[in-house]
């Protein structure tokens, strides 16, 4: 579905991504591992459109998106999850949700004064499939909680709740575990799991909780400086020699990774 060839991004003299090549498969959840700064992110925010590419290519499904703009992507199905703004955090939940999909009736004036109606059948709707959303995420009661006030695994959710609201067809990740508990982590997981079955959405997920890779990622890559160093099962990955030296040479920060 994705394919990247060659890609570098580099700040200065720094190559934060080195030459990365990978593909995705459609209809996979696959995995992305590797040490801290292995430009796991900076990989994310290219293929993304929030940040252009020194050089490389990126193609969806053959076609050439290389420095496609995010709005451009995200109306290819192409959605990357983004912490909740801070504008909205006084939203709530629901409303984050109804506030995704772009292109109302409600936005212009021509709308608001002779189209009324269609408004107030387009806003039933929106609050409907926001609603449908929260239960699929487990979390309606958070439904008029404002998102500023829930905890980090719940805006977790509600950031995956976003991509719900629009026909996502590859979702980007990163670090979805990162500050969540095990109980919402495995929320997160069974949600992931479930848009993948039941709505086809292919995903691309960066994290270090090992287990959480295990249990829903095939195949995992794995990352380090820049470049993809291994792809493969997690277990494969695991018993890759090239893989263990880029964790050991990170020292203990990721001794999860070996099995120490
Ligand atoms: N905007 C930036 N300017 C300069 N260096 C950056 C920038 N963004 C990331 N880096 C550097 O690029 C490297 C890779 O970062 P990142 O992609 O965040 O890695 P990861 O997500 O794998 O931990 C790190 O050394 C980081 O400091
Ligand atoms: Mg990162």
């Amino acid at each position: 579905m994705i394919t990247v060839e060659n890609l570098h991004k580099h700040f200065g003299g720094f190559h934060a991504v080195d030459g990365a090549s990978l593909s995705v498969r459609e209809g996979s959840i696959t995995g992305l591992i590797g040490p801290n700064g292995a430009g796991k992110t900076t990989l994310f925010n290219v293929i993304a459109g929030v940040l252009p590419p020194t050089s490389g290519r990126v193609t969806m499904q053959g076609e050439d998106i290389t420095g496609l703009p995010p709005h451009a992507l995200f109306h290819k199905g192409l959605l990357r999850t983004f912490q909740i703004a801070h504008e909205f955090a006084s939203m709530t939940c629901r409303e984050n949700l109804m506030m995704v999909p772009g292109g109302q009736s409600g936005e212009t004036l021509w709308n608001t004064w002779f189209g009324r109606k269609r408004i107030a059948e387009e806003e039933r709707a929106l609050r409907a499939k926001a609603d449908e959303v929260l239960e699929f995420l487990t979390i309606t009661h958070l439904a008029d909680q404002r998102a500023g006030e829930i905890s980090g695994g719940q805006k977790k959710l509600l950031e995956l709740g976003r991509t719900m609201m629009v026909d996502a067809r590859i979702v980007f990740l990163d670090e979805v575990g990162a500050g969540v508990n095990r109980t919402l982590l495995n929320t997160i997981a069974e949600a992931i799991l479930n848009l993948n079955r039941e709505r086809g959405y292919t995903f691309v997920v960066i994290e270090h909780d090992m287990d959480f890779i295990g249990r829903i990622c095939d195949p995992v890559i794995c990352m380090a400086e820049g470049r993809v160093l291994a792809e493969g099962t997690l277990d494969e990955i695991k018993a890759n020699e090239q893989v263990i030296e880029a964790y050991l040479g990170t020292g203990l920060k990721n001794k999860d990774m070996v099995g120490t």
